[in-house]
């Protein structure tokens, strides 16, 4: 096989909004998306680039070039890219001139017959962080990935690929950051100086063009926004769908799952959501129900939406090959499945057996399937469960040759669960009118968290795959998507009470909160630990349930800038380096306020690293003192949760459920602190599209610890808070711990000292 170079630049012309360049063997575009966002597509063919998934922004119209003998310069206000005349390289700085990141002036991009890759440069302190759902440390320096979306049955620590696709990393070197999205989603390889003796990084895929997104804002927030406005964010997910989740493969029949709702109620854990896995449908045939086990479902879920419980259903993407299955004869009619070259459906076995797999890269196909939906939402199911999605079939290896629409199976494999959460989402909110559907995916590629949640898939119920799982929740949070669980208690094998304690004090600082286990293991609700732990559990659900008002907050953070709820702490703290330190890597800051150590099922106490400044710990307001390493008691009541001094976090008293009304009453939780703070409150009716429409309540509250008072600014938006009353709750301070009268919450601006 040849490698072809892309050489030397032989000419380029500026078209408004694209710079093109050719040399004999390739051409390159440019686009200039905004300041900080400069795409680079190299390319062997002519034709018209490929369909993204991911982006949803259009280049800027125009844009400045610079040229001299030896390079073409963009300038834009925040970066520079100078494009290396002879031969072709593509070297990126900052507007002042500091190199942010350049090809290897060996090799820079090349082909080897349809498989591209660009080789950079490797900075002596680089790091880099990203990718997603991939295992190893928070530093990814020195390892390879691949990105293959895989049924990763029983995946490892260090397995790779697992179920999605983020081609999306950030680097860090010389006090400075950069971002880079290779938008391309053939297989694709990631190597971040594994294997080249420390000289070079690279990146590349085994088709498609060279297709990358440079971004070039200063610190890691400002990347994440930068990168989530190109790929959009999440919108307010349903509010019962933070509240706690209990799962199984699978509650067996109607009476199965109500008797767990009922017994959440009867023992006042509070709880919002029950799953009904494959085992709910007639041979597991998608849109379904088993006439036997499930022969009533509007009764069940009239019993169930009676005690404020949501229903979430599986739908795998495998249509079982029956005649007189709805499905299967619309999809035969319609000709809607994939197909091999000569027209015949590909047939691959998965739970149903013999199974043909819709091509939902097809609007019409999307549009179906969507519709579809009906059969679930008619008798009141709003939480849809996208499985399956890689697309798995059994063996794993889905021929080559299998076609969608034009394109073979490797040409679009990893996009393809993402299609099915598009459809799925697209359908179930056009069903659902103005209600919120709650859609979760097990495969995804960049720009998921426009439609779905993710889970991390079958994980394993044991300590290193909790410390695992945490990592794989950062992670994807660095990518966009930050309405993301692992299975809490590990899908294989059975946790130890200990394990499962921790692992569910864990699940409360976690965005989706689900217990979920595999068939044939251990029976996992919260009462099924020894009374003893079942109190345990029990409190921590109910703290997941009084800090919902902040946790929702937190949200609507996210889908206004991208920032995730579980943020690693390299995304506040990028250079400072004890974060990447294998033992404290886990840590990460849920909200804006809280930092959560993880730590194994066993340890009694463990070390914390709290960056400089003062912080708290939740459980017991001691105070602490940060820019080291402090030694925290950490048994199964307590997880070690600090408090960042400062810190504003809204609170309410326990619910059973998000549907409950509650006391009226916004606990408002503040921890003293030299410096000024503010928090961004919002509420909405947690159900509904309404908020689109103005019917929010939004709040900024300040802490200002000079003049000792706390303000809420004035109400913004249409909407009635569920609360009308204020308390105060005073932490770290001396004047006084708590404002034993409850303040009326009206809207207009409010004031409250703290030294009187
Ligand atoms: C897959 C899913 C798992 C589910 C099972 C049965 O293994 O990852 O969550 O329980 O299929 O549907």
């Amino acid at each position: 096989m040849e490698t072809v170079i892309a050489g030397n630049i032989q000419g380029f012309k500026q078209q408004d909004a694209v710079l093109i360049i050719s040399t004999a063997e390739a051409q390159a575009r440019i686009y200039v998306y905004s300041p900080s966002i400069i795409r680079v597509t190299i390319s062997k063919k002519q034709e018209d680039e490929d369909p993204s998934y991911a982006v949803i922004r259009e280049p800027l119209a125009d844009f400045d070039i610079d040229e001299s003998a030896e390079f073409i310069k963009v300038n834009t206000s925040a970066l520079k890219l100078v494009i290396n005349k002879s031969p072709l390289r593509f070297n990126f700085f900052t507007a002042d001139d500091k190199p942010l990141s350049q090809d290897d002036n060996r090799f820079g991009t090349n082909w080897q017959g349809d498989r591209v890759i660009t080789y950079r440069k490797l900075y002596p302190d680089e790091k880099f962080i990203g990718l997603g759902e991939k295992t190893g440390d928070l530093n990814r320096r020195g390892t390879s990935y691949t990105n293959w979306n895989t049924d990763a049955v029983d995946y490892g620590l260090k397995s790779d690929p697992l179920y999605k696709t983020f081609p999306f990393f950030v680097g860090l070197h010389s006090g400075l950051t950069y971002g880079l999205f290779l938008d391309n989603i053939h297989k694709s390889y990631f190597d971040f100086g594994a294997t080249t003796d420390d000289e070079m990084s690279w990146f590349g895929a085994d088709g498609g063009d060279m297709n990358y997104y440079f971004f070039g804002a200063q610190g890691v927030a400002k990347i994440i926004e930068d990168y989530t406005w190109l790929t959009g964010r999440m919108e307010m997910p349903p509010l019962w769908s933070l509240g706690y989740q209990q799962c199984r493969w699978s509650y067996m029949s109607a009476k199965e799952v109500l008797k767990i709702a009922k017994t959440f109620r009867k023992k006042k854990i509070p709880a919002d959501v029950v799953y009904c896995d494959i085992d709910y449908m007639e041979g597991f045939k998608i849109f379904t129900w088993n006439k036997k086990t499930f022969a009533d479902p509007k009764g069940m879920m009239d019993e169930l939406k009676a005690m404020n419980f949501h229903l979430v259903t599986i739908v795998d993407p495998g249509i079982k090959i029956e005649e007189g299955y709805r499905q299967y004869d619309e999809g035969i009619a319609n000709d809607y499945f994939a197909k091999y070259p000569d027209g015949e459906n590909y047939t691959g076995y998965v739970w149903p057996g013999r199974c043909h797999f819709p091509d939902f890269f097809r609007d019409d196909v999307r549009e179906w399937w969507g519709a579809a939906f009906t059969a679930l939402t008619d008798v009141g199911v709003d939480g849809f469960w996208n499985d399956m999605n890689e697309p798995a079939a059994w063996g794993q290896n889905m021929p080559w040759l299998v076609k969608f629409g034009d394109k073979y199976m490797p040409e679009v494999r990893n996009a393809y669960g993402m299609q099915m959460a598009r459809a799925t989402y697209n359908g179930t909110r056009t069903i659902l009118n103005n209600k919120r559907p709650f859609v979760l995916t097990r495969a995804a590629y960049a720009g998921t968290q426009r439609y779905s949640a993710v889970w991390t898939g079958d994980n394993t119920g044991t300590d290193e795959h909790m410390l695992l799982g945490q990592r794989l929740v950062n992670s994807l949070g660095i990518t966009g998507i930050s309405f993301t669980g692992v299975d809490i208690g590990g899908f294989s094998g059975n946790p130890t009470p200990g394990l499962m304690v921790r692992w569910n004090s864990l699940g409360v600082y976690t965005p989706m909160f689900r217990n979920h286990a595999i068939k044939g293991s251990k029976m996992r609700e919260p009462w099924e630990w020894g009374k003893a732990n079942e109190r345990i559990i029990k409190k921590d659900i109910e703290q997941r349930y009084r800090l919902l008002p902040y946790i929702y907050s937190g949200f609507y953070q996210s889908a206004l800038t991208g920032l995730p709820i579980s943020r690693t702490l390299a995304i506040e703290f990028p250079f400072d380096e004890k974060v990447y330190y294998e033992r404290f890597q886990n840590q990460f800051m849920f909200g804006d306020a809280l930092l959560v150590a993880p730590v194994e099922s066993d340890k009694l106490t463990t070390d914390v690293y709290l960056h400089k400044g003062d912080w708290y710990r939740l459980s017991t307001d001691e105070k602490l003192k940060g820019g080291k390493i402090v030694n925290a008691p950490s048994p199964l009541t307590d997880l070690p949760v600090f408090v960042k001094a400062g810190a504003i976090i809204p609170m309410q008293s326990v619910l059973q459920n998000t549907t409950e009304k509650g006391d009226g009453i916004l606990q408002l939780h503040v921890w003293n602190g030299k410096a000024a703070n503010e928090f961004v409150y919002y509420e909405d009716d947690g159900n509904s599209y309404d908020y689109e429409n103005g019917f929010y309540y939004r709040r900024t509250i300040r802490f200002d610890p000079k003049a000792k008072k706390v303000t809420l600014s004035a109400v913004v938006g249409n909407f009635a808070s569920r609360f009308s009353k204020l308390k105060m709750v005073w932490h770290g301070f001396e004047e006084m711990k708590i404002t034993k009268k409850l303040i009326e919450l009206e809207n207009e601006q409010l004031e409250i000292f703290y030294n009187l």
